[in-house]
């Protein structure tokens, strides 16, 4: 079965640059519904916890050192077919690749400055929300 959330992160580039507000306008536009949110500036510990999956890929520590050189949005999103749908929104991981009119091909400025993150499976977004939020600190799923 489809999960109804999915697990987004707003990243550095697009926060420090003020596009969370236009990027939550899409996000919002595309039906999906803000279960959990919250600004956090990630530690290196929990960024490399976190893209464990990339370690010892050749932009691993560059990944690292940008997802934690400022404040991001962390995001548990509702939504029929999450996971996927979100993906389609964002848009392809390099911006060059993306469809007109995803968040990516707006609003990233490189294959690492991609303004968002997006879980790539149910498995994936449950423990990503895990890693991030109490049960406490989330509504409507
Ligand atoms: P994300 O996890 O952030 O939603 O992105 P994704 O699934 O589309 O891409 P993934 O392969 O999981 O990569 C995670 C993030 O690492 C950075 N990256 N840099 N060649 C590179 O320099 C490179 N490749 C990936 C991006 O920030 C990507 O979103
Ligand atoms: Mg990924």
């Amino acid at each position: 079965m489809d999960g109804n959330f999915t697990f987004s992160i707003i990243k550095p580039n697009a926060v420090r640059t003020g596009k969370t507000g236009p990027i939550l306008a899409m996000i919002n536009e595309a039906g999906f519904e803000i279960a959990a949110m919250k600004m956090v500036k990630m530690t290196v510990e929990q960024a490399e916890s976190f893209y464990a999956v990339h370690k010892g890929k050749s932009f691993f520590e560059s990944l690292i050192e940008f997802m934690t050189s400022g404040p991001v949005f962390v995001m548990i999103l509702k939504h029929d077919n999450a996971v996927e749908e979100f993906r389609k929104l964002i848009g392809a991981t390099d911006p060059n690749k993306a469809e007109p009119g995803t968040i990516r091909k707006i609003f990233a400025i490189s294959v690492q400055m991609n303004a968002v993150h997006g879980s790539d499976s149910d498995e994936n977004a449950q423990k990503e929300a895990d890693f991030f939020f109490s049960t406490f600190e989330r509504f409507l799923i």
